[in-house]
């Protein structure tokens, strides 16, 4: 298979571990082994550190452990551990699953501007794609009018993302529901990257059930990644019809067979106390986002927003005639700042920011960013004569990210 760069990806590693204040990742910051055993009551955590310290490290469960795929199941309606496969982070669930619903040829309909491998793999398997546009001047609005005259009686797959990498946009629960319905009424499958889960903005939106509790039609790709602040413990799952996590599963063979057995077993710690790690992240997120309101006040000449509905990510729009790449590398080498370039998303004059990160460094990152912008200015660098900040105007730069 020969697969496009992942533009994102490429430019995240290049950076990632060298600057102190990455504000631009998209999950929520992540947690020691200590501090997820210290969300434990004092009566289990010595049993568990016990249970872990214990554990053989040989292979597991291929498919995930029985404890887990049953918790895991246990968050969707008519869903049993025999319709989830434990997958090396939502990444390995939909590349399996693209590999196996897809044939060369086959018309697929992915949401654009998103994560790359979405669109991508589909594309190098040899189908035809059709983008999905969320379009900065409806404040990217899933419009679904748009979809229905996408789709075609030879789609077979539609893929969507919500909450939405990188804009914080969603698709309520009637809005998935209707995609849902058109999926159906096509014979297509719908593919639901939900890899922002349990990720609701406080005192916001709730967010829409699982496409897998709406039937066999829908496929549901879940991460402990983002919303929990584990994303080394590379633990991700598709929750599907029991005859495709089958061959999922088959496939996987090839590839990494079974996840790692401690993390596996972290993952169970994880999930058996979500609601206490759903408490963390909503009291970082309330944080981030007041700084983040009252710093795009103050810098309202020069950078807007559209706040996540969402999930943790959104796009900062910036008025000053630099390309967001060379923007990008700047705040990272001179400003130890990482905001992810818009043009890895195909929307120039725009940086992906996250509001996952600890409280400090993300309002550090903010001021730091803000002497770039300063800084900048004072070197030359003016507005662009275009450049219209109240108006969710972002320049587009070509369909797929390059
Ligand atoms: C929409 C989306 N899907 C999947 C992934 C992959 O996440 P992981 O493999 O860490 O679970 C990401 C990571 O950024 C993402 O944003």
């Amino acid at each position: 298979m020969k697969i496009e760069t992942f533009a994102l990806e490429r430019w995240m590693t290049t950076y990632e571990t060298k600057v102190a204040y990455d504000i631009a990742e998209s999950g929520i910051c992540p947690m020691t082994t200590a501090e997820l055993l210290e969300i434990l009551p004092p009566q289990e955590r010595e049993t568990a550190l016990a249970d872990l310290l214990a554990l053989p490290l040989g292979y597991s469960e291929a498919p995930g452990s029985f404890e887990l795929r049953s918790l895991l199941a246990s968050t969707y309606q008519d869903t049993g551990p025999e319709n989830i496969l434990v997958t090396t982070g939502a990444i390995e669930a939909n590349f399996l699953l693209l590999n196996v619903l897809l044939e060369p040829g086959d018309h697929v309909v992915a949401v654009e501007p998103a994560y790359q491998q979405l669109g991508a793999v589909a594309r190098a398997i040899g189908c035809e794609v059709t983008p999905w546009r969320l379009r900065p001047e409806t404040g990217f609005r899933y419009d679904l009018e748009e979809l229905e005259g996408l789709v075609t009686p030879r789609t077979r797959l539609i893929v969507v993302n919500t909450p939405h990498n990188p804009t914080g946009a969603m698709l309520s629960d009637a809005e998935l529901g209707r995609i849902y319905d058109l999926a159906v009424a096509t014979g297509a499958r719908l593919l639901c990257d939900e890899a922002y889960r349990w990720l609701e903005i406080p005192g916001g939106e709730a967010l829409a059930a699982p496409i897998r509790d709406r039937g066999d039609a829908g496929i549901s790709v879940g991460t402990l990644s983002k919303p929990f602040g584990l994303p080394g413990l590379r633990i991700g799952w598709m929750a599907a019809p029991a005859d495709l996590v089958a061959v999922c599963w088959a496939m996987r063979d090839y590839v990494s067979l079974s996840p790692g057995k401690l993390n596996d077993a972290l993952a169970v710690l994880a999930l058996r106390h979500r609601d206490r790690l759903v408490d963390r992240t909503q009291g970082i997120v309330a944080q981030n986002l007041a700084t983040a309101e009252a710093w795009f006040a103050r810098h309202a000449d020069v950078v807007a927003w559209t706040p996540p509905r969402g999930g943790l990510l959104a796009l900062l729009r910036y008025a000053l005639d630099i390309p967001s790449l060379e923007l990008a590398n700047r705040l990272a080498e001179e400003y130890s700042v990482m905001l992810a370039p818009g043009s890895a998303f195909g929307l120039e004059h725009t940086l992906r920011i996250g509001v996952g990160q600890a409280p400090a460094i993300f309002a550090t990152g903010l001021e730091r960013t803000a002497a770039c912008l300063a800084d900048l200015q004072a070197g030359g660098i003016g507005l662009r004569p275009d450049a219209d900040l109240a108006l969710a105007s972002p320049m587009l730069v070509g369909g797929s990210p390059s």
